[in-house]
């Protein structure tokens, strides 16, 4: 299978930044998640170059429901990412980890008046989704005495090659407001006493393999560029979303880089923004594409079983990667301490939770297994960790970072304790 320049095998062992994952499922306990921060820098410095590269004016933020430990975000702050946040809660961490509130765009289709109040406080700037939340934000930014910047979130009606559920600007989806309409909003928004449009937003979905989507959404976006600058909104930034897919088949589909990204869309966007005569800067919002690829999630083999197939029964279930059951998204993985074996046996590697579909990977031929092997499930840096739960009551595993020769860990795991910590009896029960 081929791997990443940051996984190795040697001696039958898989290998990340040169850390052996058996010694560290050892030392920390499975389930873990392993992180390798050089990965993560080397991603960012190569959507950095390339757009860079090719256009001025370039502002990286990294999506931070892909991955939301603080640990990770400092990573990136100090290399000067922004951030996409889609909530109080992200908007706090990116300001913890140290990123600059200018660098920061407030995401989201159903704000609360205490988002849009923190917004205003904090001086993010606030991708809007619908005019009940601009003359909302309006509203609050009156009360502070300021006034805020803001984008609308642009629904450019676009088909993506993607998993339905991740498709976002499609003309049926919840986001943004339809291209049509853009216009009229920023007629609206110009009339706000305390509010400066001073971008637009897009995001057409995620996990897309092909650039082409981009490349449309990039002529959109340039378009109601033209029609905004002739109605005097004078556009700071263009943000073109994230949603750059990682290969997940790791020998079968396409691996488009930041590099492939930037080469078909920055001439149509460049050319297009000098046709109106400004040169506002380029923002892009990846998440899966900087983060994916640079975690794996280790997991023991609790038991094998011989029914009607063979099952490979591990100790990380959909409560810490949804991915396959949600999407059912293919995941590659690895025997960690039979990582040169030959794959004789055909597994399906299961999880503890008490449902039909905790199925981590359906229908893998792997070595031959027993109790006690450790599986490495690949390309879990994105939406892994950041979606996980506490079903079954089963506390969240630690997650340990890799930097250089260094192993830390970057969040501890739970305990039962911390499943109740946030209980109460009520009054009657006590
Ligand atoms: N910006 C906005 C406004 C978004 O909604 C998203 C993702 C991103 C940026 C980052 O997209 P990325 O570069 O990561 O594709 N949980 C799903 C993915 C949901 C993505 C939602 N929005 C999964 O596990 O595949």
């Amino acid at each position: 299978m081929k791997l990443a320049h940051h996984l190795t095998v040697q001696n039958g062992h898989l290998k990340i930044s040169g850390q052996d994952c058996v010694a560290l499922a050892e030392k920390y306990g499975t389930p873990l998640y392993v992180t390798s921060e050089d990965r993560i820098c080397e991603q960012f410095q190569s959507y950095k170059k390339a757009l860079s590269a090719r256009y001025p004016k370039v502002q990286v933020l990294f999506a931070a429901k892909a991955n939301g430990n603080l640990a990770v975000m400092r990573a990136l702050a100090q290399l000067g990412a922004g951030a996409d946040i889609f909530s109080s809660g992200e908007l706090h961490l990116a300001l913890v980890a140290g990123m600059a509130p200018e660098k920061l765009l407030f995401n989201g289709s159903s704000k609360t008046p205490a988002d849009l109040k923190l917004a205003v406080e904090k001086g993010v700037k606030v991708s809007v989704d619908s005019l009940d939340e601009l003359h909302q934000l309006d509203a609050a930014a009156r009360q502070a005495e300021k006034t805020v910047k803001i984008a609308f979130r642009v629904n450019p009606a676009l088909e993506v090659p993607t998993h339905p559920k991740i498709a976002t600007g499609l003309a049926t989806s919840k986001f943004g407001i339809p291209h049509k309409e853009i216009p009229a909003a920023y007629r609206e928004a110009l009339a706000c006493k305390n509010i400066q449009p001073v971008g637009i937003h897009c995001h057409i979905g995620s996990q897309i393999l092909d650039i082409e989507p981009f490349v449309r959404a990039a002529e959109v976006m340039v378009r109601i560029a033209k029609e905004l600058t002739n109605m005097g909104v004078k556009l700071e930034f263009i943000d073109l979303g994230g949603g750059l897919g990682i290969p997940y088949h790791h020998d079968t589909d396409p691996s488009p880089s930041p590099e492939d990204y930037a080469a078909k869309v920055i001439p149509f966007f460049k050319a297009g923004v000098e046709a109106c005569g400004i040169t506002p800067e380029l923002w892009v919002e990846p998440g899966r594409s900087l983060v994916a690829d640079s975690t794996i999630l280790l997991t023991r083999v609790n038991s094998t079983k011989s029914a009607h197939k063979q099952f490979a029964n591990v100790d990380a279930g959909f409560n810490l990667l949804i991915r396959p059951a949600m999407y059912d998204a293919y995941h590659e993985v690895i025997v960690a301490n039979k990582a040169d074996a030959p794959h004789t046996t055909e597994y399906t590697v299961t999880g503890p939770i008490c449902e039909t579909g905790d199925i981590l990977a359906p229908d893998r031929k792997l070595p031959e297994l027993a109790a006690g092997d450790i599986i490495a499930v690949l390309d879990t840096g994105a939406y892994g960790f950041a979606m996980s739960s506490q079903y079954n009551s089963r506390p969240r595993c630690p997650e340990v970072l890799i930097r250089g020769t260094q192993a830390g860990l970057m969040r501890r795991g739970e305990t039962v304790a911390d499943i109740t910590a946030t209980m109460e009896h009520p009054a009657w029960q006590r």
